[in-house]
């Protein structure tokens, strides 16, 4: 059975893109085939955040009939599978029964999909949530975000969605941040990966090579945990990945 992850925020610009990304080359950079959604079709960048000029065929072109399940999918040099959005806007909209057809499709080729979902309470927001097997919510150490995960909480068990935890991201451990205990306390729900705040993942993405696919970078480790975690599996950061780290600065590289 293919299992279907979905990545959501109530609040925008929180990293699900980057959580989408970087947990779908970490799950398969630990054998997974897994194909990468991006149902953000407000502001799609997931090939972006790849590090792909997106000009191949999107999501929308298969909604709309145009090309089949197999046209849609989009291959990173990674090998990871993944389905682009738009750039331009269009008229289509994803919905619960739109994300079950797609994943009954991938399900000869994909173990997991994951999918990078819009910000809020929106239609796309709603239907990842009762589409999925598990839902992530990416946060960040914010009080205003939190209470956008305390409402995704609800709407979650209004729905019988099933939250598998949340991912607080871009943590500085400043003294005025919330932290994971806090987080915990205000949503009933687990923090299951903190990931730093790093200029790194700026720099990934500016040059277009995710953190998950250096095999020592800090946040790229944070990914390989939770991909870890997500699918039982065990994973520990190579002791020497801080020296390796260390040597890179000095270089400049
Ligand atoms: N751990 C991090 N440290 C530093 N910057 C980060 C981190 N995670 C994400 N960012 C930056 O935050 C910005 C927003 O990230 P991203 O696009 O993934 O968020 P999003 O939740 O998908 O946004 P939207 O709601 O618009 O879809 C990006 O510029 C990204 O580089
Ligand atoms: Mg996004």
């Amino acid at each position: 059975m293919t299992e279907l992850i979905s990545i959501v925020s109530g609040k925008g610009g929180t990293g699900k893109t980057f959580t989408a990304a970087n947990l779908s080359l970490a799950l398969q950079g630990f054998g997974d085939q897994v194909v990468c959604l991006d149902t953000d079709f407000d502001s799609p960048n997931l090939a972006l955040q790849l590090g792909h000029i997106p000009e191949g065929h999107t999501i929308e072109d298969y909604l709309r009939g145009d090309i089949n399940e197999h046209k849609a999918i989009n291959v990173h040099d990674s090998g990871l599978m993944f389905v682009p959005s738009a750039l331009h806007l269009s008229e289509e909209t994803i919905t619960e029964e739109n994300i079950r057809d797609i994943a009954d499709r991938f399900s000869s080729f994909a173990d997991r999909i994951i999918i990078d979902s819009p910000p809020g309470f929106n239609e796309g927001f709603y239907s990842s949530l009762k589409a999925s097997d598990r839902v992530l919510v990416v946060t960040n150490p914010e009080f205003q975000a939190i209470n956008d995960v305390r409402k995704i909480a609800e709407e979650a068990e209004k729905h019988g969605a099933k939250i598998e935890g949340v991912v607080l991201n871009k943590m500085e451990g400043m003294l005025e941040e919330a932290s994971k205990g806090e987080i915990e306390k205000t949503t009933g729900l687990d923090v299951i990966q903190t990931i730093p705040h790093h200029k790194e993942a700026r720099k990934s993405i500016h040059k277009r090579s995710p953190v998950a696919l250096d095999p020592h970078s800090k946040i790229g480790h944070s990914f390989r945990e939770l991909a870890a975690d997500l699918s039982d599996r065990k994973f520990r950061a190579p002791w020497y990945s801080g020296l390796v780290r260390g040597f890179k600065k000095i270089t400049g590289r």
